[in-house]
């Protein structure tokens, strides 16, 4: 893993999307893994930024997003279909067909999960994936258990997690239970993957993740294993290394 701490969350952004820009102008048809959450805001930000000055064309990119909330239709403020569109894609110029998010609303759930698995195969795979993580060490919504599931799933959510999410909702009834999620195995086959954590809160899940046993128990640690990890951090988040 190659770790690199930054002095703000502003500096990682900056530093994640010249990864992404880096990528797309090598590469201008790659396929991207993309995040929702709080910590890719900054990336984001500035994607959009560099679009806006005419220094990365998206036109060709194709996108995979690691999550969505089981019943919340693409309208819901709360899926991250919505969320990826108000944060990133009403900024770029990436085709709406190329864009993919799990459908939250499908009716075979697990039918959904597989036909998402092939298309990324079928797409070449994903070339550079961007990653943020729980505080229980949770990538995606794989949550600690006791495997590392392979592929793209429907998840039950932790009380964890419910309770880190249910700041977007208007109480903690209202969050999903379940979710779809890229599984481990999907997550691992990405060519290149950036982990990023800000906030002391972080510091342990970043901690077990770079220094901690191998284990499904903190789902991120699997990442010691992936030959080409770029781990940014804050002051906070690397507090504890
Ligand atoms: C989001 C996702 C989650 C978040 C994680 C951290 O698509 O997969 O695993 O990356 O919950 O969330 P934030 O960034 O809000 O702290």
């Amino acid at each position: 893993m190659n770790v690199r701490v930054y002095k703000n969350a502003d500096a990682i952004g900056a530093a994640a999307a010249a990864l992404f820009a880096a990528q797309v102008i090598a590469k201008p048809n790659s396929v991207l893994g993309l995040a929702t959450g709080s910590t890719p805001l900054p990336t984001y930000r500035r994607m959009a930024a560099l679009y806006e000055e005419g220094a990365v064309d998206y036109s060709g990119v194709t996108t995979y997003n690691l999550d969505e909330y089981v019943g919340l239709d693409h309208d819901h403020d709360q899926s991250y279909y919505y969320f990826m569109h108000d944060n990133l894609f009403k900024y770029i110029n990436i085709p709406e067909e190329q864009i993919h998010v799990l459908s939250g609303m499908a009716k075979d759930p697990a039918e959904e999960c597989k036909a998402y698995d092939a298309a990324i195969d079928a797409a070449g795979g994903i070339d550079l994936q961007i990653l943020g993580i729980g505080r229980n060490g949770h990538i995606a919504f794989n949550e600690p258990t006791t495997t590392f599931p392979p592929t793209t799933h429907i998840v039950d959510l932790t009380e964890s997690t419910i309770e880190a999410n249910k700041r977007f909702f208007a109480s903690a009834d209202d969050v999903p239970r379940q979710a779809l999620t890229m599984g481990i195995g999907s997550i691992m086959k990405a060519k290149s993957i950036v982990i990023i954590a800000t906030g002391a809160d972080k510091a342990d899940a970043v901690y077990a993740m770079i220094n901690g046993p191998v284990d499904p128990q903190c789902p991120a640690s699997v990442l010691q294993l992936h030959p080409n990890v770029t781990v940014m951090l804050d002051e906070g988040a690397a507090s504890k290394l």
